[in-house]
């Protein structure tokens, strides 16, 4: 399973380091990316765990004031980066049109997209939920080597906020994303923690977990990690 780490824009320097140690301490058979804010992602120490990044520019290097290109992330050994969270696409404005252009420079140099959709509460209120998870997947539709993306399911009104999906909504999303890309691997984000995994788990579509909150406290990760394996 894949399990990333999206620590958001959380820790001072010092507490990155100490946090980063007891990460390190995790001994455990799936892919762990852990996605820092960016400016640690130089005193990340590489080992078991792989490095993501948060964003990347649509733009490659060059004059573009406060970005960061793909080819600067590839240089710092950076080989995963989420794209198209919904905290970006709403405090950022950020389109599709711009999230598929940040794919292609990311896969320009070789780092493996991790594609963030999901509905809105109101949304799914209103039944739109297939309706918005194929305008979402749409960005991939002409991107050629698209098999090695990973797509992260993340219900907008789950993040953050402890409420998830019954299994019955998660899988149907999974199967909607399925159907239309079969070879990529599919997470669930949003809320999910050392409580809710024996839940998740069960739901055998899911082939990793997109982690906000938790992953800010290793103590609480572990717990999840033993539980997803028994
Ligand atoms: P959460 O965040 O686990 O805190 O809900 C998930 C995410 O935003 O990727």
């Amino acid at each position: 399973m894949i399990i990333a780490l999206n620590n958001k824009c959380n820790f001072t320097l010092e507490e990155f380091i100490k946090y980063q140690q007891e990460l390190n301490t995790i001994n455990d058979k799936n892919t762990i990316i852990l996605c820092p804010t960016s400016i640690y992602l130089t005193n990340f120490t590489k080992g078991k765990i792989k490095l993501g990044a948060q964003n990347v520019s649509s733009n490659i290097m060059g004059a573009h004031t406060g970005e960061v290109s793909a080819s600067q992330l590839k240089s710092i050994d950076v080989d995963y980066c989420i794209v198209g969270h919904s905290e970006r696409r709403k405090e950022q404005n950020e389109t599709n049109a711009e999230i598929k252009e940040k794919i292609m420079r990311l896969l320009e140099e070789n780092i493996t997209p991790i594609l963030c959709i999901g509905e809105t509460k109101e949304e799914r209120e209103q039944n739109k939920v297939n309706q918005i998870i194929n305008e979402e997947l749409k960005i991939l539709k002409d991107i050629p080597n698209k098999d090695n993306i990973i797509i992260a399911y993340e219900p907008i009104w789950s993040i953050g906020t402890g409420l998830i999906p019954t299994n019955k909504e998660i899988i149907e999303v999974m199967n909607i994303i399925k159907s239309i890309y079969p070879q990529n691997k599919v997470l669930y984000g949003g809320s999910a923690n050392e409580k809710n995994i024996d839940q998740l788990k069960t739901i055998k579509q899911i082939d990793g977990y997109l982690i906000g909150g938790m992953s800010l406290h290793p103590e609480k990760l572990k717990v999840f990690l033993e539980k997803l394996k028994n």
